[in-house]
């Protein structure tokens, strides 16, 4: 059965909502298992992440979705720290033709959210990942895409709550992104 991992971090819990949008549409997809794991920063030591059970997890798994928030122009230090751990797999090439995507949650229309996602699909490339883009188009009446990203899901959220931000629309681009990724693993496996 094939597997689709999305691993986050969320800070105030918005880029949680767009995780589990993400894994909601993986999990449409028959016969894909999925798994969400969020990153918590209290498995950093040194700088580092360390957690046996979700590299494992990982390990397992045929696709692998990256997501965190936009801070700072670029991924939350709580992502860099699991990213700099995957240099184990790195190493040992685990983690090559695995397939990836990334999707990112920040305040304003821009706010340099393709930082991120460049950052998600440097670190798959480096790992001999293959990356699964948003082919999405914007000009639609449900408001998919409505930020025109073709790396990956961007989504808006500040200081509302996480039942409004990210709004429905964001959510629905996720779900989107999510079963295609899982779409993709099916087809692998065979
Ligand atoms: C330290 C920090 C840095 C931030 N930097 C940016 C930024 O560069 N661009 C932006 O648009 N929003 C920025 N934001 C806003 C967050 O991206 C936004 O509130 C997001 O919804 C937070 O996601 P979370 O709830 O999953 O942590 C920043 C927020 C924080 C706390």
């Amino acid at each position: 059965m094939p597997t689709v991992s999305v691993i986050y971090f969320s800070g105030s819990g918005h880029t949680t909502k767009l995780a589990e949008a993400v894994q909601k549409g993986a999990a449409s997809v028959a016969g894909v298992k999925t798994n969400l794991i969020a990153i918590n920063g209290d498995d950093i030591i040194k700088g580092r992440s360390s957690n046996d059970e979700v590299f494992a997890q990982l390990d397992a798994s045929d696709a692998i979705i990256f997501g965190s928030p936009t801070y700072m122009g670029g991924p939350a230090a709580q992502f860099k720290a699991f990213a700099d751990a995957t240099g184990a797999k790195w190493y040992t090439s685990a983690w090559r033709d695995k397939l990836s995507a990334g999707f990112t949650v920040s305040s304003g229309p821009s706010g340099d959210k393709l930082s991120t996602l460049h950052y998600f699909f440097t670190l798959a490339m480096q790992l001999g990942m293959i990356w699964i883009g948003l082919p999405e188009l914007p000009m639609n009446d449900k408001g998919i895409n409505r930020l025109s990203s073709y790396s990956g899901v961007m989504a808006q959220a500040g200081q509302e709550a996480t039942d409004v931000a990210p709004n429905a629309q964001d959510k629905l681009t996720g779900e989107l992104l999510g079963k295609r990724v899982a779409e993709y693993a099916v087809r692998l496996k065979k």
